[in-house]
């Protein structure tokens, strides 16, 4: 079998630990022999650096290289698989767009709401600079994207890159299934799953279970009504996600949605309680981004230490069964964010949309739904689909009215007079990143 040359793109990530020890677990299946690391971030790549290092001794895997840059061309020429988590502006960045839009009263999230759209606004130029050099050094080899926000990443991607080899993907439904699964007593491994929407946008719309032959989903939901999601092994903020996830199942029976709709149907809701000086953002670089620090220089410290352990979960496992579903042509069933181009009859055939599909050696192959989606989940993502499609327009054309338009659009927001002042402070506070929009 041919040995793999692969490229983790911010490699700096505490992501990288887990997404590597996923691989060292499933070396027989995709067999990397070097792993390279690149990141803009010298040091905290150097952090990853020494405790992949650590890792593979501790394994026992010496024969596996491991290597660090910050130069794209030495980072991609002659790689097989590239996995990205580039996140543009890091943590810092993550902490306005969740601040700015919650000082206004809004959803200040990640990946939704304005925040999403100031991320999203970032992290285009970043990525599509890495997929220039990518296109140059490694034309032939496959992206696995994981940088967010996917949805607007992968409507960009589309645009200016159409032929390129990228999957883009997001771990957050195989989360939620294994969550439910756990839960209520089932095995998730062993579903089925029919799902669509937009990416962190989307419902279930049947979970075929193989050992009992049939669709659970509404057994699912009623147990859910009876008992509500409680998932407390993932700290504050992910409890309240499942929380409410488990409210939007009591109110709109009819599907399981994605946790992160909360932010688009329940806007009030989420925003309460949150402390707009310390947010997720904090939460994260006080947790995992200080304690990934500290084991990295306990190894610096001591080479001769072995009792620092680095799990793995869902999150490395999807993006390394994706690979090795591409090399072994598995046809193994993943979620993934393609244009839909019929994949749900009723929607605009140039959005982009999360739907099943099968990964082979030919890339993704995405599953059609036969049937109409209702109007409710459609009207939703129209809107979200219109307004994302005016954020990477105002990107390409540098369009101040055009990302205005975004901004008000979104459902998160319900006065173009606060879209506006947002938009204006986040321009402020994202120069540097985001094109000079006139
Ligand atoms: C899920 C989503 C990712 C998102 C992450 C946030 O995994 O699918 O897209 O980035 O959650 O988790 P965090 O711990 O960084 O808040
Ligand atoms: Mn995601």
């Amino acid at each position: 079998m041919k040995k793999i040359t692969l490229c983790i793109a911010g490699g700096g990530s505490t992501h990288t630990p887990g997404i590597v020890r996923t691989l060292l677990n499933n070396i027989e299946k995709f067999p990397v022999k070097t792993i390279r690391l690149y990141d803009i971030d010298a040091e905290k790549n150097d952090d990853m650096y020494v405790i992949i290092k650590y890792m593979l001794k501790q394994q026992g895997l010496n024969g596996i290289e491991v290597m660090k840059t910050e130069i794209p061309k030495e980072a991609f020429e002659g790689c097989d698989f590239i996995f990205s988590q580039i996140r543009v502006g890091g943590f810092k960045m993550r902490e306005q767009d969740e601040k700015i839009p919650l000082r206004h009263g809004l959803v200040g999230q990640e990946t939704c709401g304005l925040g999403g759209f100031a991320y999203g606004l970032r992290s285009m130029g970043g990525f599509l600079k890495m997929m220039s050099y990518i296109q140059e050094f490694a034309p032939e080899a496959w992206v696995l994207n994981y940088t967010n926000p996917e949805s607007i990443i992968a409507e960009s991607v589309r645009r200016r890159f159409p032929n390129a080899k990228i999957i883009n993907a997001c771990d957050m439904t195989i989360g939620i299934e294994e969550v439910l699964g756990n839960t209520f007593g089932y095995d998730s491994k062993d579903w089925i799953p029919e799902y669509y929407g937009l990416n962190h946008f989307g419902w279930y719309k049947s979970i075929y279970d193989i050992a009992s032959q049939k669709d659970i989903m509404p057994e699912l939901i009623d147990k859910i009504i009876e008992n509500g999601i409680h998932w407390d092994r993932a700290g504050e903020s992910w409890k309240k996600a499942y929380y409410m996830m488990g409210h939007m199942v009591k109110v709109f029976p009819s599907n399981i949605p994605n946790n992160y709709l909360e932010y688009y149907l329940f806007p009030d809701m989420a925003i309460d309680g949150e402390d707009v000086s310390y947010t997720r953002a904090n939460a994260i670089m006080d947790g995992r981004v200080k304690e990934l620090k500290e084991k990295a220089d306990m190894i610096r410290k001591d080479h001769e230490r072995t009792d620092i352990d680095f799990g793995s979960g869902v999150h490395g496992q999807y993006i390394v069964d994706m690979a090795s579903s591409i090399l072994n042509n598995l046809n193994m069933r993943f979620k993934v964010i393609v244009p839909n181009k019929g994949a749900i009859p009723n929607l605009r055939q140039d959005a982009v949309v999360e739907v099943p599909a099968y990964v082979n050696a030919k890339g993704a192959e995405p599953i059609s739904f036969r049937e109409d989606i209702p109007d409710f989940h459609k009207g939703l993502m129209e809107a979200q689909v219109a307004a994302e499609k005016l954020l990477v327009d105002a990107f390409f054309e540098k369009s101040y009215q055009k990302a205005l338009q975004a901004f008000t659009l979104n459902q998160s927001v319900p006065s173009a007079r606060i879209a506006k002042q947002i938009l204006d402070e986040m321009i402020i506070a994202n120069e540097g990143y985001w094109p000079e929009l006139k």
